[in-house]
């Protein structure tokens, strides 16, 4: 079985070849990151043009590295949702035409399972059940996976994903977009315990997440501040984030008893979360893993690998009438 992964959800188009003998065999990413840097953020038309102008190639690239042809191919797994509609038309465009010209299985994925089944790439790949704890820029959740095919999502952010309250502070202390790298690397130079900057929903072990009162107690802090305090700021800002996703994370741990946990994401590439989050795992005798940063963030080996493994064991596939902005985990529909 040979499987076309297709991304394009969001800002990054991805195409990937993943089959039964050789396991992933290449998979190639464009991202859109500098296309968006003077804008400070996704403008969703600009990154439905990119994808539409640069999918094609990616594909002829990607077949002529591997040799590979399209008549070669068994079954075509695309992103059908959650994201951007205009950005998932253009994949899914592109997987009904090669679907329909040379009659092969198309198979619509849900981007989050890509990204929850993301660590079976590795190979020595992590097999469920696990908690799966995923942070990026669009995304952040908590998710049980008891096996393939079945998760649930047992908290999320209730306003701004935690990449994105990183990309609003980084754009608030002057830094480029996408704000998230930078600020950490700011934060290095800062005392972490000078602002204490509000964690939110913090009673009752509640799992969902708010970073939105956050970013603005960081907007007022600045009022009174000088950019020599901007590193202080930084650090103390993300002290907050990591002690909010390092608690509900072992809150989760305590309700559903999972010994293994993944983190993924964009923002799973911060070091202090990293660092924090071993440390929560060894404190806790779990194991903890991190998929390779080029499966953390948006691609489409992940989604070729979530179509395989729901092909091969035959797990009811999802319709494929329309790509879906919103697309709640697991929900099937027509
Ligand atoms: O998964 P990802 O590459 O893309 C999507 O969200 O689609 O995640 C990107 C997000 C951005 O918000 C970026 O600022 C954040 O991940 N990010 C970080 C770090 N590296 C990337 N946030 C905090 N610390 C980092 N080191
Ligand atoms: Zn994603």
């Amino acid at each position: 079985m040979l499987v076309l992964g297709i991304e394009s959800s969001c800002d990054e188009t991805g195409l990937a070849l993943y089959s039964e003998e050789h396991g992933l065999i290449a998979h190639l990413v464009n991202s859109q990151i500098e296309l968006f840097t003077e804008y400070g953020g996704v403008i969703p038309e600009i990154a439905a043009r990119d994808h539409s102008a640069k999918i094609i190639g990616i594909l002829s690239q990607l077949l002529e590295q591997t040799k590979y042809k399209l008549e070669d191919i068994n079954l075509i797994a695309y992103t059908a949702g959650p994201g951007l509609i205009g950005s998932l038309m253009v994949g899914e465009t592109v997987a009904k035409t090669i679907s329909n010209v040379l009659d092969i299985e198309l198979l619509p994925i849900n981007h989050l399972e890509g990204h929850i089944l993301a660590p079976g790439l590795e190979e020595d790949g992590l097999e469920p059940p696990y908690l799966c704890l995923l942070v990026s820029g669009g995304h952040t959740q908590i998710i049980r996976c008891d096996d393939y095919g079945k998760y649930e999502i047992i908290g999320e952010t209730i306003d701004d994903a935690c990449g994105e309250a990183f990309d609003k502070v980084g754009k608030l202390l002057n830094l480029e977009y996408p704000g998230g790298p930078k600020v950490s690397k700011l934060a290095e130079k800062g005392n972490s315990n000078r602002f204490q900057f509000p964690r939110a929903l913090m009673k009752d072990k509640n799992l969902n997440f708010s970073f939105s009162g956050l970013k603005t107690s960081v907007l007022y802090a600045l009022e009174d501040l000088s950019e020599d305090d901007y590193s202080d700021v930084a650090a103390s800002f993300q002290e907050a984030v990591i002690d909010v996703l390092t608690k509900k994370l072992t809150w989760a741990v305590e309700v559903t008893n999972f010994k293994k946990l993944v983190c993924s994401g964009g923002v799973a590439s911060n070091k202090l979360l990293r660092e924090r989050l071993k440390q929560m795992a060894q404190d806790n005798n779990l194991e903890i893993s991190y998929p390779r940063m080029e499966f953390c963030t948006d691609n489409a080996a992940m989604i070729a690998y979530a179509g395989y493994m729901r092909k091969k064991l035959a797990l009811q596939a999802y319709s494929t009438n329309f790509a879906r902005p919103r697309w709640p985990l697991g929900e099937l529909y027509d």
